[in-house]
């Protein structure tokens, strides 16, 4: 547990989790992640900006008695999901004059979630400000980055952005402040990947706004926060882009070895004419490797085993993830293997509603690659250059 001052009686609140391994019972963490919670003391009033995962609220309530915090009048809730708004009844029950500030959507959702009472919940509009005494916080509403009830609190005069879970990354910290490096762009893409890359529209809308907000901080409710924002937001610029890059991406699982064979060829062709490929056992490798591929991905090629007349179930899983998290992948593919027959290009295009690439003929093979096999996908590799060259790429 953390409890630092960043600037001018702005202090961090919050807490590293290491040793979390997974979110959402969906996301692996590599190194765990951080909840981060943000305490104002203002002239006059005092307020935090999101609290604290439910299962360390103790811990965190303890935090605040052990710096000598001895009142709290506004609890900001920029997002309902309980990894932030989790520890709001406990402080709640610490500071009762207290009153949560948030959007109505928000409201509608501690609510119901954590049971707080309507009394208890002030909301605001788009661009209210509320005043702490010398301090003034703004709130912006943010709908889609990443939920509907997101919003951002602004800190005018220390200009300080609180984003929530937008521009965050799971990468826990000792000191507060970014380094900019290698590991923080690896897992701040990874997050973008894996949670706000379906709402890329809506990323997109708000990086305009926060260039003219043009906050000196940037402060988010995962990871290391960013006193140097360029480094962040120019990230976020590039995976937004329309544009994909000169990727293939194939994901792939291969029961006996001939999907793998067609997946090892068609690489080596691709590359060959100077396009990137990432391969991706879907069976052993990291989904969240997979995700972040997808953010550049101009073309998806899908490798998979068929079983009890379908696409292996593991390609399943990996295609409904891929449909989900809405990549701007313009084509996609299917190669694979079969002993006995059934649909495999068929279902697998029926799983990518969301993306809605074009799709490129399938090459599709009984047991292992014959002479005209590799005919059909050097027809494959071809057509990809192709398209590729008809599109603008970054
Ligand atoms: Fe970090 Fe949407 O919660």
């Amino acid at each position: 547990m953390l409890f630092k001052e960043i600037k001018n009686n702005v202090f961090y609140a919050g807490l590293n989790d290491a040793d979390r391994v997974i979110f959402d019972e969906l996301i692996p963490l590599e190194h765990g992640t951080t909840y981060n919670s943000y305490l104002i003391k203002g002239s006059d009033k005092t307020a935090v900006i999101d609290t604290m995962y439910p299962p360390f609220s103790d811990l965190y309530i303890k935090n605040f008695e052990a710096n000598g915090i001895e009142k709290v009048d506004y609890i900001i809730a920029n997002h309902g999901e309980q990894d932030h708004s989790g520890s709001i009844p406990n402080l709640l029950d610490k500071f009762p004059n207290a009153i949560v500030i948030t959007n109505e959507k928000c409201k509608q959702n501690i609510m119901e979630m954590l049971l707080i009472p309507e009394d208890k919940i002030r909301t605001i509009q788009d661009k209210e400000e509320i005043s702490l005494g010398d301090k003034t916080l703004q709130f912006i509403l943010a709908p889609g980055v990443h939920w509907p009830d997101t919003m951002f609190t602004c800190l005018k005069e220390d200009s300080m952005l609180f984003t929530c879970d937008f521009l965050g990354a799971h990468l826990p910290f000792e000191d507060l402040y970014s380094k900019n490096d290698e590991l923080l762009y690896s897992m701040a893409k990874r997050y973008y990947a894996e949670i706000m890359m379906p709402f890329r529209l809506m990323c997109k809308k708000y990086l305009k706004m926060i260039d003219e907000i043009k906050p000196s901080y940037i402060l988010p409710s995962h990871g290391p926060l960013y006193k140097e924002p360029e480094f962040i937001l120019n990230a976020y610029k590039d995976w937004t882009d329309d544009k994909p890059k000169n990727l293939v991406l194939i994901p792939y699982v291969s029961m006996y070895g001939s999907t793998e064979e067609m997946v090892q060829y068609v690489k080596k062709a691709l590359e060959k004419e100077g396009i990137n490929v990432y391969t991706h056992d879907i069976v052993r490798d990291d989904l969240g490797d997979l995700a972040v591929q997808l953010v550049d991905a101009a073309t998806i090629i899908v490798g998979a085993s068929m079983v009890l007349a379908g696409p292996h179930p593991m390609a399943i899983n990996a295609c409904i993830l891929a449909n989900a998290l809405k990549p701007k992948t313009k084509f996609a593919s299917v190669i694979g293997s079969y002993g006995w027959g059934g649909k495999l290009a068929e279902t697998i295009a029926g799983l990518f509603t969301a993306i809605k690439p074009e799709f490129i003929e399938p090459v599709i093979v009984k047991g292992r690659l014959k002479e005209n096999d590799y005919k059909l996908l050097d027809s494959l590799v071809n057509s990809i250059i192709e398209k590729h060259k008809s599109i603008d790429l970054i």
